[in-house]
């Protein structure tokens, strides 16, 4: 494989700016890349998180101000281990606190199309020939709308091929068509099929519109969105640039998430030393003061409480579980609604359900190896990292056949257990009364420890790692240019 220069434009990074799995991706792909023989580079906002973990950082440009709306700017060089960083300093638009996206009241930040509009800009500025670095990229790579406009000014002005990655349609990045101006793009970009949405300026649809190429991020949602289900009204722009998507499945950072030497954990464990997962359950029911008991499943949730993640399937239900007999355990944000819907339910069952509403890293490591099996019944999931974490650990995914949920999770079934692919569980619907039998069907496996055993060893053998995704985004690499040149 040819070596390219890549830049990576993103707007989360993990561990120090990270709302979902986004932050995850841009964490290990990029090294992925690096150690694939890439020259790679990560752009990314200077968050006051990422100031203070770089405090070092040098300063390596100053940008004037490019458009109304975009301020003069800086960038600064660090280094993540060996990835370099490039961090996108204007603190007029990145040094606030909290959420990268929402305010306190969780509205979006007021000024969001300024924001990424830069980060779009910048991305754009550095495949160009007027960089100011001495370091030109072959791709520019984007992630999600954020960073989508950037294959705008790519087209219009010349420069780097780019690559947009979709890692969840639902957010297009959507604003008034003010910002056309604001943002410098020209005026004859206001076209159906540039960067105008339904009277709106959209940077998603810019960057379906115009990169060089597209992917997403599993191979059922690549085909999912470009039906009007999925699509959230860009599946006909998706079916027409068909011919240029592929779906490359997210890879599981398995240094970070290896259940023998995760030190967040009680005990260590492996496919051939499941016993000791056992003190992870105890340590778990201690910690969310549920009943310490080995006589029922424990049921695990860490998500955003969005939509999107099915979970208002599990409240509908949730009052059976006690019942079944099961426990739960839920950490998660999101919707107030949801938050307050779970509150209710560990509520009523103290001992049985656990609620925890809040982000934590350590406690999520926890419940994966803590957890017997993992609930995430989403309605639609364009990758999904939670499913393979689990996989990984030993605790079997209850999940909807769909997105990169349906590519990685195989039904228990006679056939399935045959050929050792069996490895979790797929709801035949998307029902309440679905999701019920499905766990009721867990639940049941569960009691059989031999059969369970077989259920978690399928799952813990399977590959995750990056490798074999970074190898795709390298071939993806490779034809893009080609049809740059
Ligand atoms: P999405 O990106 O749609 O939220 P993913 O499954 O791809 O879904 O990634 C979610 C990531 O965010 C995982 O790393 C998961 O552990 C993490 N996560 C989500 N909610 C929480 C939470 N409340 N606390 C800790 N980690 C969380
Ligand atoms: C998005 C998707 C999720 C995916 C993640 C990383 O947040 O909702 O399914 O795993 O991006 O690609």
């Amino acid at each position: 494989m040819k070596p390219r220069a890549i830049l990576f434009a993103t707007s989360e990074m993990a561990p120090w700016v990270k709302t979902g799995g986004l932050g995850d991706v841009a964490a290990a792909l990029p090294e992925a890349l690096r150690q694939a023989g890439h020259d790679v580079r990560v752009l990314l906002p200077a968050y006051p998180a990422v100031k203070q973990a770089f405090p070092m950082a040098e300063m390596v440009a100053e940008l004037p101000a490019l458009a109304p709306a975009l301020p003069a700017c800086r960038l600064l060089a660090a280094q993540a281990g060996q990835l370099p960083l490039l961090l996108l300093d204007c603190p007029a638009l990145f040094d606030r606190p909290g959420n990268p996206y929402l305010d306190a009241d969780g509205h979006d930040w007021a000024d969001n199309a300024a924001r990424f509009g830069l980060l779009s800009r910048i991305a754009a500025r550095l495949g160009q020939a007027a960089s100011p670095l001495d370091w030109q990229p072959d791709i520019v790579h984007c992630n999600d709308w954020q960073t989508a406009l950037a294959p705008a000014w790519l087209h219009y002005e010349g420069g780097a091929a780019s690559v947009v990655t979709v890692h969840n349609i639902a957010f297009q990045g959507c604003f008034g068509r003010e910002m056309l101006g604001g943002l410098g793009l020209p005026e004859h970009s206001w076209r159906f099929d540039h960067v105008e949405y339904h009277g709106q300026l959209s940077f998603l649809k810019a960057g379906l519109q115009l990169a060089t190429l597209l992917s997403t991020v599993s191979p059922t949602y690549a085909r999912e969105i470009q039906d009007e289900h999925f699509g959230y009204g860009l599946a006909p722009l998706l079916r027409h640039r068909a011919p240029s998507l592929r779906g490359i499945l997210n890879g599981v950072d398995t240094d970070l998430w290896n259940p023998a030497t995760d030190p967040a954990l009680a005990a260590g464990y492996a496919a051939n030393r499941l016993a000791a997962k056992r003190a992870n359950k105890v340590a778990l029911q201690a910690e969310m003061g549920l009943e310490i008991t080995a006589d029922r499943p424990l049921f695990g949730v860490i998500s955003r409480l969005t939509h999107q993640k099915g979970l208002d399937l599990l409240l509908t239900v949730g009052d059976g579980l006690p019942h079944l007999p099961a426990q739960l355990v839920v950490l998660g944000s999101g919707d107030k609604a949801l938050e307050a819907g779970f509150r209710q339910l560990a509520g009523r069952f103290p001992g049985q359900i656990a609620v925890k509403i809040g982000f934590s890293e350590n406690l999520a490591h926890r419940i994966e190896a803590g957890a017997d099996c993992f609930v995430m019944p989403s309605r639609f999931e364009p990758c999904g990292l939670n499913q393979m974490y689990s996989l990984r650990y030993g605790t079997p995914p209850i999940v909807r056949a769909t997105g990169g949920l349906a590519d990685t999770v195989v039904d228990v079934n006679d056939e399935t257990l045959a050929e050792r692919s069996a490895n979790g569980f797929v709801l035949d619907g998307d029902t309440p009364h679905a999701l019920w039998l499905t766990l009721e069907r867990a639940s049941r496996a569960w009691h059989d420890k031999r059969l369970w055993q077989r259920i978690q060893q399928n799952g813990m053998r399977r590959d995750f790692s990056w490798q074999n995704a970074a190898a795709e985004y390298g071939a993806l690499y490779r034809d893009a240019l080609a049809i740059h040149a």
